[in-house]
């Protein structure tokens, strides 16, 4: 379904993978681990189509939906809710042109207009039957299903996705391309704004997830939990295939996330049992004069 035959990537005057062969096949589950700077950002550019090989070929089955998470804050007035349903483009497709036939229909009924056209109608009946058959009317519980994952409030559906922290608008963003009915899903450090609940949500729909995935991710709980195999990016070399667990070579020098978010989590705890017994002590204190 992905193949790369002999690639060379290159950034600037940096080779970054040379020859590389490899073949993804639908369904697959991939991590890909490597030191920083080793180049999979720019591996997950090629198979985005955003980036052509130096040497070599890339090649992908036709007609493959690829989903990817926006960089970029999002620039609309669409409340979160709207934003995350927005990311399933068949259905936004669909929307708009129901309402483009439905507005036919209107101006044909109206006085003084041309005889309707019955087509019209029929039309607009069909594109209905076609909504209801990809889910349309449950989209919008799918996309608030997504925002409670993540972390959302129900409060916070109805809000403007601009009034939200840029941290949480980037968590819209992987809402929204979750949403995405898509083949291959591609995913870069998903969970560097995502705190430990959100995470391990991510990680169990990524589990039910049908398509292909693609994750890079310094969270090797994660990279373990979601994938069932491994491609390694060596500097300067070929891609190696590997069917380990990601701790015994994914950037042994780094820490775990994983590891280092539970305890960011139980020192945060700690500390607030402390403050409060510290509050105890000097009311009491104050109390005793
Ligand atoms: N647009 C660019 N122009 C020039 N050099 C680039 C560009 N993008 C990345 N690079 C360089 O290419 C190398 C690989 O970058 P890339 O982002 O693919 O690595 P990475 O493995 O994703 O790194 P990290 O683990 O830090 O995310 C780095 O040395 C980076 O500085
Ligand atoms: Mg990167």
């Amino acid at each position: 379904m992905l193949t790369l035959s002999d690639v060379r990537l290159r950034r600037g005057p940096q080779v970054l993978v040379d020859a590389a062969n490899c073949s993804i096949f639908r369904g697959e589950k991939v991590g890909i681990v490597g030191r920083n700077g080793c180049g999979k950002s720019t591996l997950l550019a090629l198979i985005r189509g955003d980036l052509a090989p130096d040497a070599g070929e890339y090649r992908a089955s036709p007609g493959l939906a690829t989903a990817a998470v926006a960089q970029e804050l999002p620039e609309t007035g669409a409340t979160l809710v709207d934003y995350i349903r927005g990311g399933d483009l068949e259905l936004a497709t669909l929307e708009g042109q129901i309402d483009e036939a439905q507005h036919e229909v209107t101006a044909s009924d109206a006085p003084r207009s041309p005889a309707p056209l019955p087509s019209d109608g029929t039309r607009l009946a069909t594109l209905h039957a076609e909504y209801d058959r990809l889910g349309g009317y449950a989209a919008r519980s799918r996309a608030a299903q997504l925002a409670a994952g993540l972390g959302f409030a129900p409060d916070d559906l109805e809000q403007p996705v601009r009034q939200f922290s840029g941290g949480l608008q980037m968590r819209a963003n992987l809402a929204r391309a979750l949403m995405r009915r898509s083949d291959v899903l591609l995913l870069d450090e998903p969970t560097n704004h995502l705190d430990l609940d959100a995470v391990l949500w991510l990680e169990s729909w990524l589990k039910s997830y049908a398509g292909t995935l693609l994750l890079v991710s310094h969270d090797r709980a994660l990279l373990r939990g979601a994938c069932d195999r491994f491609l390694l990016v060596a500097e300067r070399s070929d891609i190696e295939s590997r069917l380990a667990d990601p701790d015994t070579y994914a950037g042994r020098d780094a820490p775990d996330q994983r590891s280092l978010s539970a305890r960011h989590g139980e020192l945060s705890r700690e500390i607030s049992s402390l403050e409060e017994r510290w509050l105890e002590i000097a009311s009491a204190l104050e109390a005793a004069g």
